[in-house]
C-alpha cells in the first residue's frame, strides 16, 4: 500500500512513525516532510498548499490513501480534490473544515445548537466594534475570524488594549483577510484540556486526553508559541468531565454538523476549557492538534491506518480504538528567540537510542547533514507508567538531543503533577 501524508511538521512526524507500524503499508510519502521526516517517509517537495501539486502526485504515484493533516490545505479544499481523483482521504471535506476556518462559523453554530462556549459578538465593522469595545467588560479575547497561523488570538486586559488589538485586525490587517471579521469574546478561566476525537460522522471516539503548554517560557509566562510541550492523559479530564463533554459537547457537535450538511469525517479537535460553569469549547480544529499529536499517538495501540480508514468508511463504530494506560510527556526543543527572531542552519545531533521517539518539525538536510531551520525544531516523547517517570524519561531523552542555541521549556507536565497531587 502506498500512502501520502500531506505536511511537514512534528505532528506529521508522528503520524507518519505510527503508520509504519503496519506492515501492508509499503511506501509512505510525505508533501513536503522534512530533513528529519526523511528518516521515516520519501519527502516530495510539494507544498503543502499546492492542492494542484498534491493531486498530481497523488494520480502519478497512484496513491491508495491520503493523511491531510494541515489546517489550510484541509479548508482550502485539498480532501475534495482528492476524492474527486478517486483517492480516499483521511480527513474533513471543505465545508466540514470551516469548523476551524470560520471562528463566525463555528461559534453561531454552537450558539444555534446549544454547545457550551463564550457568550460572543461578531463584527464586520471596525466602528461597531470600537463602540462596543467602550462598555464591554475586561478581560476579553479578540479572535481573527480566519486562520492566522494559531496567532489569530489576542487577550486583551484593557479597553485600550482591546481596541488596539481590533484595530490591528481590521484596520492594519495583521492577519491579512483573515481578520475582516472578528469575534469578541468572553475571558474564561479555568483549566485547559484538549481532546482530539476520531469520527465518521456517526461516530465519535475521542482519543486521550492532552494538556499543551502554549506560552513560551517556564511558569507560563512570554509569548504564545505554536506549543512548547504536552502531557497525556490530562489529569483534569476526569471519567466524570468525559461524560459530560460527550453528552454536551462531543456528540451535539456532530449532530449539528450533519444538520447542516456539513458532515464531518476524519480528527475533530476539541479544545476545551473547564470553568467553574462546567466545560466551554475554546475552539475547534479540524486536524490532529500539534503538539499533541505527539504524546496522544504513541498511546494508541490499535492500527492508525485502520482507524483511519473507518472514518472514511463510515465502520468506526465497529472498529477498535485502544490507547494504553500510561502516561506520555513531549518537550519541544525550539531555536533560543522562538517565536520571535531565531537562527538557524545548526547541526543536530541525535542519540541512536532516541531516534525513534523524536518527532522532528523544522530541519532540513544539507549534503545529509540534518540542520535546525525553525522555530519549533523537534519534540522530544517518552511513554512511562507514571506522569512524573514520562517526564524525568522525556528530560533525560532531551539531553541526548543536541543542537547550538537549543532552547526548552524545564517544566513540561508540572502543573499536570500539581493537579495529581
Ligand atoms: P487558540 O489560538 O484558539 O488556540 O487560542 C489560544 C489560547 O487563547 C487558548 O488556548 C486559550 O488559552 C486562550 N483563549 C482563547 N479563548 C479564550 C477565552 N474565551 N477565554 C480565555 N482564554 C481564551
Ligand atoms: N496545539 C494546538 C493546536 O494544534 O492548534
Amino acid at each position: 500500500m502506498k500512502i501520502m501524508v500531506v505536511g511537514g511538521g512534528g505532528r506529521e512526524h508522528a503520524i507518519i512513525k505510527k503508520l509504519k507500524e503496519n506492515k501492508e503499508i509499503t511506501e509512505i510519502f510525505a508533501l513536503p516532510g522534512n530533513g528529519g521526516i526523511a528518516a521515516d517517509a520519501a519527502c516530495v517537495p510539494v507544498k503543502a498548499t499546492d492542492i494542484e501539486g498534491i493531486c498530481a502526485f497523488a494520480k502519478e504515484n497512484a496513491i491508495d490513501y491520503a493523511v491531510v493533516a494541515p489546517d489550510d490545505p484541509l479548508v482550502l479544499g485539498c480532501v475534495d480534490e482528492l476524492k474527486k481523483l478517486g483517492i480516499p482521504c483521511f480527513g474533513p471535506e471543505k465545508k466540514a473544515a470551516i469548523i476551524e476556518g470560520s471562528k463566525v462559523f463555528s461559534k453561531n453554530l454552537m450558539k444555534k445548537y446549544g454547545i457550551p462556549t463564550a457568550e460572543y459578538e461578531v463584527f464586520t465593522d471596525l466602528e461597531s466594534a470600537l463602540t462596543y469595545l467602550e462598555t464591554a467588560p475586561v478581560p476579553t479575547v479578540i479572535k481573527a475570524d480566519g486562520l492566522a497561523l494559531g496567532k489569530g488570538v489576542i487577550i486583551a486586559m484593557t479597553r485600550d488594549e482591546a481596541k488596539q488589538a481590533v484595530k490591528s485586525m481590521m484596520e492594519d490587517k495583521i492577519f491579512g483577510e483573515s481578520g475582516s471579521q472578528v469575534v469578541v469574546e468572553e475571558f474564561l478561566t479555568g483549566p485547559e484540556v484538549s481532546v482530539l476525537s476520531f469520527t465518521d460522522g456517526k461516530t465519535v471516539v475521542p482519543m486521550i486526553s492532552s494538556m499543551d503548554h502554549k506560552r513560551a517560557l517556564d511558569g507560563d509566562k512570554g509569548l504564545n508559541t505554536g506549543g512548547m510541550g504536552t502531557v497525556a492523559p490530562n489529569p483534569y479530564y476526569t471519567k466524570e468531565v468525559a461524560d459530560r463533554c460527550m453528552k454536551e459537547i462531543f456528540l451535539p457537535t456532530i449532530d449539528a454538523m450533519n444538520k447542516e450538511d456539513r458532515t464531518f469525517r476524519g480528527c475533530l479537535y476539541f479544545g476545551l476549557m473547564l470553568t467553574e460553569k462546567g466545560p466551554k469549547v475554546i475552539e475547534y480544529n479540524c486536524r490532529f492538534g500539534d503538539p499533541e499529536t505527539q504524546v496522544v499517538l504513541p498511546l494508541l495501540e490499535s492500527d492508525l491506518l485502520t482507524v483511519m480508514k473507518a472514518t472514511t468508511n463510515g465502520t468506526l463504530a465497529e472498529t477498535e480504538v485502544k490507547f494504553a494506560d500510561k502516561n506520555a510527556c513531549c518537550v519541544i526543543m525550539a531555536s533560543a528567540g522562538y517565536p520571535q527572531k531565531y537562527e538557524s542552519g545548526y547541526e543536530i545531533t541525535i542519540a541512536d537510542e532516541v531516534k525513534d521517539c523524536v518527532y522532528v518539525a523544522g530541519a532540513k538536510l544539507e549534503d545529509s547533514v540534518l540542520k535546525n531551520a525553525g522555530g519549533r525544531v523537534l519534540g522530544v516523547t517518552a511513554v512511562e507508567e507514571t506522569l512524573e517517570k514520562a517526564i524525568d524519561s522525556a528530560y533525560a531523552k532531551v539531553q541526548k538531543v543536541t543542537f547550538a542555541n537549543a532552547f526548552y521549556r524545564k517544566d513540561i507536565g508540572q502543573k499536570a503533577l500539581q493537579a495529581l497531587k
